[in-house]
């Protein structure tokens, strides 16, 4: 299975990816990697790996049909077979959507369809978990459609809240927990285990 990947920022979910690629935990292989961030640490951890690398946004491609076009184009040359959002902050366009529907999957740090959607990202996904009084919370995995944090979902795990948890706190033991899960579900959809939706 050839894996590509988008992220904004830090990319430590598709670090566990790596990681368990190249240790042959996971019978995968990570092909390319699309970032709409120049700055993002995501983009260095996959010219690290030796991946093909991509910075692909509203400032290289000022018109969305061609940034779409473009991001669709990166994967398939790349020859990936399923796409990860690993902390991407942008809804993927209508040509990358149909290339690869029901191959494009998000991870998320919360039980969804609740603490998702436009907006809910980063901590104040945990602060509204925090807020609404939860004992636990979690991380989702789910195939990504036109809506934030919206398709079907393909797996989840709990994670419990505990007293005295701030968001960082929350934040930390949920990331934790997200690396791994990514990790064990992907491994999964290899091995036929768990089909998707
Ligand atoms: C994760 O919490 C993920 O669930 C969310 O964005 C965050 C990305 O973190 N979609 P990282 O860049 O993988 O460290």
């Amino acid at each position: 299975m050839r894996l590509g990947f988008l992220a904004s920022h830090t990319g430590t979910n598709m670090q566990a990816v790596l990681d368990a690629c190249r240790e042959g935990r996971l019978r995968a292989t990570a092909c390319v990697m699309i970032s709409n961030n120049r700055e993002a640490e995501a983009l260095e951890r996959a010219r690290r790996a030796g991946l093909a690398v991509h910075h692909l946004s509203a400032a290289t491609h000022p018109d969305a049909d061609r940034l779409d076009k473009a991001i669709r184009d990166a994967l398939v040359a790349a020859g990936a077979e399923m796409v990860i959002l690993a902390g991407y902050m942008k809804k993927l366009g209508p040509r990358t959507l149909a290339r690869y529907r029901g191959r494009v999957l998000n991870i998320h740090p919360a039980l969804l369809p609740r603490f998702g959607g436009q907006g809910m990202y980063g901590a104040r996904v945990h602060e509204a978990v925090l807020a609404a009084g939860e004992r636990e919370t979690g991380v989702s995995i789910h195939v990504v459609d036109e809506e934030y944090d919206h398709g079907p979902i393909l797996a989840q795990c709990r994670v419990p809240v505990l007293g005295g948890d701030t968001a960082a706190s929350l934040a930390t033991r949920v990331l934790a927990r997200e690396h791994t899960f990514l990790v064990e579900t992907l491994a999964r959809v290899v091995s036929g285990d768990l089909r998707l939706p």
